[in-house]
Parts: structure tokens; sequence; C-alpha cells
């Protein structure tokens, strides 16, 4: 059965661990595979502005011997005229695999339902599971053992990254705290889950609203933008709603003294993190993007192999 990457927790516990193993073999060397090789091509589509998921996804899938194929919606069918599931029944005649970066997560099943090709969600409204391999990865790389760690997400308890650090989190083995506004809490459905996969795996998911409660004893801080990609009206408002939320030198000092500070980028300095935390010496964020590439030239290959 063709196998799809829509939200964080389509992987097990044992899979997602062994996708991240092959990331870091890849790491050490870029050229290893060539599962694409002939070359195989990957659709990789855009609802949305990309800088780091489409220059990973276009490095990865030649890296793996493949040629990317980068569309933008605006200038394709997929925008209004074709279905999400008729799209999908074009492309996995011509490509090996579907990334797609889009608003709604029903477009996102509805083309996974439509094709025997993998497709892999590269953000949606809701999740953002290419970039928790990312993030996993480089917390295995400055911190160890995922099982029992906690992170300490900051901000819009709503949003796509948060819900992924709950699930993808537990799905480890950690323990996820997110703080926000009561208004901004994930939603009930994601904490179900991640409370379902939690039970498994020994992690837990815990919603504060006290900024310094969650940053106590922390080994990773992260935060994500206050305006996701679709909610620019709600700028103002959410500004002033998520104030409290911001990540400064405070909130790391609360923090464990080995903690590392994480953030998908891109950061808006000054709102949901200072700059002398995101440029000072516990941030890890470029080594967080460079891992874009490992993580996903990893789950395009463990993916392949499921065919
Ligand atoms: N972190 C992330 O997904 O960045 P882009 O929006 O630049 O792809
Ligand atoms: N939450 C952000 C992540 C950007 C990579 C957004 O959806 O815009």
């Amino acid at each position: 059965m063709t196998r799809h990457l829509l939200r964080d927790d389509d992987l097990t516990s044992a899979e997602q661990s062994e996708i991240l193993d092959l990331a870091l073999e890849l790491k050490k060397d870029r050229w290893q595979v060539k599962p694409l090789a002939g070359p195989q091509t990957v659709a990789v589509i855009f609802d949305k502005s990309s800088t780091r998921t489409r220059v990973s996804f276009a490095v990865g899938i030649a890296d793996l011997g493949g040629s990317p194929l980068i569309i933008s919606t605006a200038n394709s069918q997929l925008g209004g005229k074709e279905t999400p599931s008729d799209t999908a029944r074009v492309l996995e005649r011509q490509v090996a695999a579907i990334v797609w970066r889009t608003y709604a997560q029903a477009g996102l099943e509805s083309m996974a339902k439509g094709t025997s090709v993998p497709v892999i969600n590269a953000l949606s409204d809701d999740f953002h599971p290419c970039q928790l391999l990312a993030d996993l990865l480089t917390i295995r790389e400055h911190k160890g053992d995922l099982k029992g760690l906690t992170l300490s997400f900051f901000g819009d308890g709503r949003s796509n990254m948060a819900h992924s650090y709950m699930l993808a989190g537990v799905t480890a083995g950690m323990h996820v705290r997110v703080t926000s506004p009561e208004s901004y809490a994930p939603r009930e459905d994601v904490v179900a889950a991640a409370d379902r996969r939690a039970a498994e795996t020994g992690g837990s998911v815990t919603l504060m609203t006290d900024a310094n409660e969650a940053a106590a004893g922390a080994d990773v801080i992260v935060t994500d933008t206050w305006v996701s990609m679709g909610k620019e009206e709600e700028k103002l408002a959410r500004l002033r709603d998520l104030s409290e939320y911001k990540v400064t030198d405070e909130t790391m000092s609360l923090a464990d003294p080995g903690a590392i500070f994480i953030h998908c980028l891109p950061a808006d300095r000054g709102y949901e993190v200072d700059a002398s935390v995101i440029d000072g010496p516990q941030s890890v964020v470029w080594d967080e993007a460079e891992n874009r590439l490992h993580a996903q030239k990893a789950l395009l290959v463990w993916l392949l192999r499921q065919q």
C-alpha cells in the first residue's frame, strides 16, 4: 500500500526513528543512494510562499538522482479549475512522488486518496511534518536520545508548527509543552491524537498558559511566527494577543542550562523571539534549516522503498 506523510502521526515511532537514522547516514555522504536515478521526476507544488522547503526539496531530489518539477499553483489548473484528486491521477502517470504545500489538510487527503505515488505534506494550515523531521534530527544531534526530553513551544498553539511538535514530539517519546493564551490553544482533536500516541511511547503533551512555568527546566525552547501564512488579516490582533509569549533571554535563563533554541524560520525578530536569542549561542536554527535537506531526502528514500 502506498505510504504518504500528510501529518506527523502517519509515522509510527519506529518508522520515525528509522527515517532519522537514515537522515544522519545521508548527511555523512550526500550522494550515497540514488533511488531516483533514471532520472525520475518529483512534483513539488506550492500554493504558498517558500524558501527552505523549495530549495531543500529541489536540491534533495537532485542529490537522489532525480529531477524536481517545481509547480506554482497560480500557474497550474490545481488552483481552482481542477480537483486535487484529478491532478493526482495525472501526476502519478509521470512522477515518482508528489510534494505539496497548501492551505487545507483536506486537499492533501484527497490528493493522497487519488494516487498510487507517495504524497508529502510540505506544510498545510494544520501540520508541517517535514519541518519536524528536520527539527528532531537537529535535537538528536545536539541533545542525543529524544526520548524523555522536554520541548516547550511558545505562541500560537493552534498553528501548524504547534500541532506538529505535539504529534511528532510524543511519537519520539518527548514531553511537549504548548504554551499559549487559552484562545490560541491547540485543536482538541490534535491533543487527543497526541495523547493516544503519548500513551504508547511514554511521552506527554501539556497545555500551559504561563510562559515562565513552561520554560522551567526545558531542554528545547521553540517558537514560530505569530502570523502564519493565510493569517495576515489577523496580524494586529495576534501581535497584541501573543505578546506575553515572546522568547527572550529570560525565557532561556529559566530553561535547562544546556537548552537549545530552534525556530523553523522565517523569523520576526523582536516579535516571537528576541534577536539576542535567535542569534545567540544557544540557537541552532541554521543547523535546523540545513537539516531540512537531509531529513526530506531520508523521507523520500523511505517512502519510495515502501512502494
Ligand atoms: N521553515 C519553512 O518551511 O520555511 P519556508 O517557508 O521558507 O519553506
Ligand atoms: N507557521 C508558519 C510556518 C512557516 C514555515 C506558517 O504557516 O506560515
